[in-house]
């Protein structure tokens, strides 16, 4: 009954010449496309292409992709709803190289990790390898006791991947006098590219991560007491930076139920983020577009593109931790699009531990089955923008298409282009999207909770609040380093 007495309205309006078109959940499944779409990630590919290769925090292709999504909402049929920008600091960290030249004089194959110490420059570090033996079910160099009767003092540590966070490792290598490490993989492929965390600034050595061929036969040759005497060199930029969340948001619906939908805007320093998260971005942006048309909204639906994701969820968490109690109430639900277009895709349904979660999760997935998709729910992990929401104690959900292989080989890679995409899924998952954020736009919320009491808002700003004077540390420490740094160097801009 509902959508024929609100067409009928509908017309009746326009044929009277008012311009109001009530919305419904088909219509923005409908406004919704493939082709649009696409062309927001054929420019978020082309913003890279022009600007270095990435999208990253800190660098131009950032910028370039808000001032992307800006340009739209600010156009003049955007007038339902009202934009912003939320600007904050964060410690920016780029290495522009890094080499390991081995005991034979060799190069060898070597891969930063994103907040690496710098060494001195040009010289780098030489000076002969340690091995760090113990490697049992707790991984290598991850605690005390594996370290204990090295003494790493004026040595290069070399240490195997695995079990704890390298960050851990790096700290342990550093009391243990080392200079550096040389961190081998685990497994076969590549050296891996990690972030050791804006936080690790001023607690660790300088690292370099290889092949595990290398890394083994390095080791042997330790073992049989020989000399192993390499040079690292990395040349690191360290320094605070502005960046930015965008925000849109309905003008009409009641500001006391907000219903939020996320996705990153800015990707790896790696590549173009066309799927991780261009996906989601351009997901938003044509979700918003295709609401700009329509009125009858209950509640108002704000959108974000978070800033500095890949840094360690730095905006979303700067956004979360700043809203005072009053406001985090406001937000009934919220919604996050990381990667929901991968190549080989699946499709997951986030929900959490409270009950209240399916009150979207549930819709998401009835929608995408009911279309023929194999929606199945997961849990929430620990690595994108929810998390700030969920410690907040607010309903949240959203879709995710998986990271790595087999879903998606580029992750975080050069590779993560145009080329990275199921347009099926995307579009798909687009349209679930904007078809349940258009349902709970227009719902009475009834038989959803409000989030959880005052209680998680605190703990989440003392731990959020914590986390965030650790970076204000590191980017204290990074301050004075720069000044002092790399024999006179001046510190290059980017
Ligand atoms: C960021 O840092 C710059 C320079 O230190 C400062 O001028 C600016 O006000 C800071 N911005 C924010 C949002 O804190
Ligand atoms: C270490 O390697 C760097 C970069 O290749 C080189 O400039 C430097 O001279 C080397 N240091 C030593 C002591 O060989
Ligand atoms: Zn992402």
């Amino acid at each position: 009954m509902k959508p024929t007495v609100a067409f009928g309205l509908a017309s009746f309006l326009a044929s009277r010449g008012l311009a109001t078109d009530l919305l419904t959940p088909e219509k923005i499944e409908t406004d919704v496309t493939t082709e649009e779409l696409q062309r927001n990630l054929w420019n978020f590919n082309y913003i890279a292409d022009r600007n270095g290769g990435n999208r990253a925090f800190g660098l131009p292709g950032y910028k370039a992709s808000v001032d992307y999504v800006l340009e739209r909402l600010q156009r003049p049929d955007f007038h339902k709803f009202t934009s912003w920008v939320q600007p904050f600091n964060h410690t920016f960290n780029q290495v522009r190289s890094i080499s390991v030249t081995g005991p034979d004089g060799e190069d060898v194959e070597v891969v930063a990790l994103i907040y690496n110490p710098g060494t001195p420059l040009p010289d780098g570090i030489t000076a002969p390898l340690i091995d760090t033996p113990v490697d049992d079910e707790r991984g290598s160099g991850c605690f005390e006791d594996q370290w204990e009767g090295i003494d790493a003092t004026g040595r290069i540590a070399l240490v195997k991947r695995g079990a704890c966070a390298i960050a851990d490792k790096l700290r342990l290598a550093k009391t243990h006098g080392a200079l550096a490490v040389i961190l081998y993989n685990n497994a076969e492929g590549r050296p891996i590219q990690a972030t050791l965390g804006a936080e690790s600034i001023g607690q660790v050595v300088p690292v370099g991560t290889i092949r595990i061929e290398v890394g083994e036969a390095w080791k042997e040759r330790l073992a049989a007491d020989e000399e192993v005497v390499v040079n690292l060199t990395v040349d690191a930029v360290f320094e605070e930076r502005e960046t930015w969340n965008v925000f849109a948001e309905t003008k009409e619906g009641d500001p006391d139920n907000v219903v939020m939908l996320g996705a990153h805007l800015d990707s790896v320093q790696a590549g173009p983020g066309v799927n991780d998260d261009g996906s989601g971005s351009s997901a938003l942006l044509e979700i918003a577009t295709a609401f700009r048309r329509y009125d009858g909204l209950r509640n108002r639906v704000r959108f974000a593109w978070w800033g500095a994701e890949e840094s360690g969820l730095v905006g979303s968490l700067h956004y979360t931790s700043n809203l005072s109690p009053d406001e985090a109430d406001r937000v009934r639900f919220y919604f996050n699009y990381d990667m929901i277009g991968s190549p080989y895709p699946v499709f997951a349904v986030y929900e959490g531990d409270n009950p209240a979660d399916s009150f979207g999760a549930r819709r998401l997935h009835d929608h995408l089955t009911s279309h023929g998709y194999p929606a199945y729910y997961g849990a929430f992990g620990t690595s994108s923008d929810y998390v700030g929401f969920l410690e907040l104690g607010i309903p949240s959900s959203g879709l995710f298409t998986g990271a790595g292989a087999p879903a998606a080989p580029c992750y975080h890679l050069a590779c993560d282009t145009t080329e990275n995409i199921d347009a099926d899924a995307l579009t798909a998952n687009a349209r679930a999207a904007g078809v349940v954020a258009a349902q709970l736009a227009l719902d009475s919320l009834e038989g959803l909770p409000r989030r959880a009491d005052a209680t998680v808002n605190l703990r989440h700003r003392s731990r959020i609040g914590r986390q965030f004077d650790r970076w204000r540390r590191a980017a204290e420490f990074a301050a004075v380093e720069k000044s002092c740094s790399a024999h006179g160097e001046k510190v290059r801009t980017v």
